[in-house]
């Protein structure tokens, strides 16, 4: 089975819509309202078609957050049953201070595809190369890099590695350069992060390190349809955070996820740009239409690119 092609361009509406409603609180500072606006028009839209869908990946649960939380069915249930994985807005600083990277992002499997990810923080790693034994979460960062230059035949300082400029990385970043690899450090934004190796136009050869897991899950999605290597770890600090994993039916707290087991079957995923980044444009508003750019992969038509929207507003 797999999701319709019609879907395509429903759910590149449904996250550009998304991306031209936060688009108005850019550069305002204010990071709840400009969220505020994503969601609202993120779920109004998904209500509005003709799906049986479910979140799995939202706003938070149902005690946090109202609107797109974990569990919550959203369309007229005239149609195919869907998990959905949303992030209405990715990149809450970027678009508060009007930076580049803003992104709407949403993702579509077939029901019980997507893996339920709870709303901890996840070691990650992605890469352009698949083949066995080359990358691995359990491998040292020298290891890493050796094998990938091995592998692609560059020295270790003619590869670049992306990854979330944060103290919690001081020590991959230290390795990093003592191997003399490039850095490309993000101030925020890691599902475009661990996307940019999908394409060597980008210039990253390898994402790594820890960022929110529900962000993994969405470019797990994308990484699926590039045909992408992607392991990830989750990791539950807290009391808390284990019960909550417990109650999702995870009982290894140290389990590697292969990207196989984050998101299987059919899937579509669409990343609307608010502001300028480095895959897509973000909204321009010309007279009384706005333009938006989408990065949409659909995996089963083997669809990979950037699609322009245009609608009057
Ligand atoms: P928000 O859009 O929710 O602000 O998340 C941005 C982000 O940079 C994610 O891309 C990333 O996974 C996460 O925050 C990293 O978390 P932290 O800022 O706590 O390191």
């Amino acid at each position: 089975m797999s999701i319709e092609k019609k879907f395509v361009n429903q759910f590149l509406t449904v996250s550009s819509k998304a991306a031209l409603s936060c688009y108005y609180f850019v550069g305002k500072k204010d990071k709840i309202s400009a969220d505020k606006a994503a969601v609202d028009s993120m779920r109004s839209e998904l209500n509005n078609m003709n799906i049986n869908g479910k979140i799995v990946i939202g706003e938070g649960e149902l005690d946090e957050a109202p609107m797109l939380y974990i569990g919550e069915e959203l369309g007229n249930k005239n149609g195919p049953m869907l998990d959905i994985a949303v992030d209405p807005l990715e990149g809450t600083n970027f678009a508060a201070y009007n930076l580049p990277g803003a992104l709407s992002v949403i993702a579509v499997s077939e029901k019980n595809n997507l893996f339920n990810a709870p709303e901890t923080y996840m070691e990650k790693i992605s890469s352009r190369v698949k083949e066995k034994n080359i990358i691995d979460l359990d491998y040292t960062v020298k290891q890493n890099i050796y094998n990938l230059s091995e592998y692609l035949n560059k020295k270790p300082e003619n590869i670049t590695a992306c990854i979330l400029d944060r103290p919690r990385h001081a020590k991959i970043i230290n390795e990093l350069k003592k191997l003399k690899v490039n850095l490309k450090l993000i101030t925020d934004g890691d599902v475009a992060g661990a996307l940019l190796v999908t394409e060597e136009k980008y210039n990253v050869d390898i994402f790594m390190g820890i960022g929110g897991g529900p962000e993994g899950v969405l470019a797990a999605t994308a990484l699926d349809a590039f045909d992408c290597f992607f392991q990830c770890r989750f990791l539950f600090d807290t009391h808390k955070d284990k019960q909550r994993a417990k109650d999702m039916g995870i009982s290894d707290f140290s389990k590697k996820y292969y990207l196989n087991e984050i998101t299987s079957g059919d899937s579509i995923f669409c990343a609307t740009g608010i502001t300028d980044g480095d895959l897509v444009n973000g909204i321009k508003i010309q007279d009384d239409e706005f333009i938006s750019e989408t990065l949409v992969t659909h995996k089963s038509a083997d669809l990979k690119k950037v699609i322009k929207f245009k609608q009057k507003i």
